[in-house]
């Protein structure tokens, strides 16, 4: 039979030889190197001749050898039969990749320990991608983290320590009256009083402009109607001004512009109200009327003369317009002296809904 069959054993090793997207190689019992693939050589920069006869820990960084690691895999393999492991390993310039490697022992038929065949697959992407991905997730917690820790933060400031100023300018006021009646002492303390009654303000102010910046992160976070039932919260409790909110736009999915619109056009009719209105009650109401989404604020206050010329510092309304105008809707003011202020918005449910939806059935 002199006909060379393909499965002999020249033939596999010139496979495993052939093989070059796996290191494998064998090594001796006590861990030197006996031969070498393309594989190995691709991958770590070894030619054969300058690898067979050296122990394998070369290829380990410098502390995994301090630890052991090496010779902790072979006993590991020794006693399993098998062992793997991932991990940095080492190139022969220096560079690391990372490694999931396969040592299996190798034994005589009477099971004798010959050696240990390892295989090496580089993985160096595929972890840099975890890692990437890691990264990625753990970049989303800290955002995610912050917000929460701002949202905190500017409730903290509103609930807790704005309520603590206004008991104190109220003890404060308090104080005031009482010293006023005790003439002699009123000349000497009335101006340290009224030096306090101006830094609570200021303290106020402050925190008022510390929450009010955390505010377009509750925005985005919390939503359109948490965000303006704590503005509306905050504006009863500094204006001592009944507010009654109809807020139903869970049906309505706003557009971020939207959300930012309407919050911030609320805002400035609750200014007007403080500023102008004299008012006990404003209403405010949101809601989706058909096609279109409605907001009303309604004060009882004293009104506006259509007529009244408008200060040249006046910006409130017309940056109203403005916000209304890129959202395509309309504004009107109904007032007359006497008779309170009544601001009309109406937009189209489509400038302002979070998936614009297709003009096909519009008529
Ligand atoms: N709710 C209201 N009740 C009575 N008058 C109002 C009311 N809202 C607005 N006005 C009148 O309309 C005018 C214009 O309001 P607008 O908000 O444009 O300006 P402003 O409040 O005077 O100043 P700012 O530019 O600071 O807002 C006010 O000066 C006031 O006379
Ligand atoms: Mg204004």
């Amino acid at each position: 039979m002199r006909e060379a069959p393909i499965h002999t054993e020249e033939s596999f090793r010139l496979l495993v030889e052939a093989i070059d997207d796996y290191a494998i190689f064998m090594l001796d019992a006590s861990g030197n190197v006996v031969n070498w693939n393309t594989g190995a050589r691709k991958m770590k920069g070894y030619e054969v001749d300058e690898i067979i006869g050296r122990h394998f820990s070369v290829f380990y960084t410098p502390e995994d050898v301090a630890a052991g690691q090496p010779g902790l895999l072979l006993a590991a393999a020794v006693a399993q039969g098998r062992v793997v492991s991932e991990g940095w390993r080492v190139r022969k310039d220096g560079s690391k990749f990372w490694a999931n490697v396969v040592i299996t022992t190798v034994r005589t038929p009477t099971g004798e320990l010959r050696g240990f065949a390892k295989v090496t697959q580089d993985l160096t992407e595929r972890k840099r991608l975890e890692e990437f991905e890691q990264l990625r997730a753990l970049a989303a917690h800290i955002q995610a983290a912050r917000e929460e820790e701002q949202i905190r933060i500017a409730r903290e400031l509103h609930d807790d320590i704005g309520q603590q100023l206004t008991a104190l300018k109220m003890a404060l006021a308090g104080l005031d009256s009482i010293v006023r009646d005790q003439e002699a002492g009123a000349a000497r303390t009335a101006p340290h009083i009224a030096d306090m009654h101006q830094l609570i303000d200021a303290t106020v102010a402050s925190l008022r402009r510390i929450a009010a910046g955390l505010r377009p992160v509750m925005l985005e976070t919390l939503g359109l109607i948490p965000t303006l039932e704590w503005l509306i919260d905050d504006f009863m409790q500094r204006y001592d001004i009944a507010v009654e909110a109809r807020i139903e736009a869970d049906d309505m999915k706003l557009s971020e512009a939207a959300d930012e619109g309407l919050f911030h056009i609320v805002q400035e009719a609750l200014t007007n109200v403080a500023r102008h209105a004299h008012a006990d009650r404003v209403t405010i109401d949101l809601a989706r009327d058909g096609r279109t989404c409605v907001l009303r604020v309604t004060d009882d206050g004293q009104g506006m003369t259509p007529a009244a010329p408008s200060r040249p510092t006046s910006f409130g309304l017309l940056g109203m317009r403005e916000r209304v105008h890129h959202l395509n809707g309309t504004m009107s003011i109904d007032s007359a002296p006497g008779r309170g202020f009544r601001l009309t918005l109406i937009f189209p449910l489509d400038a302002v809904e979070r998936k614009p939806s297709s003009p096909e059935g519009a008529a």
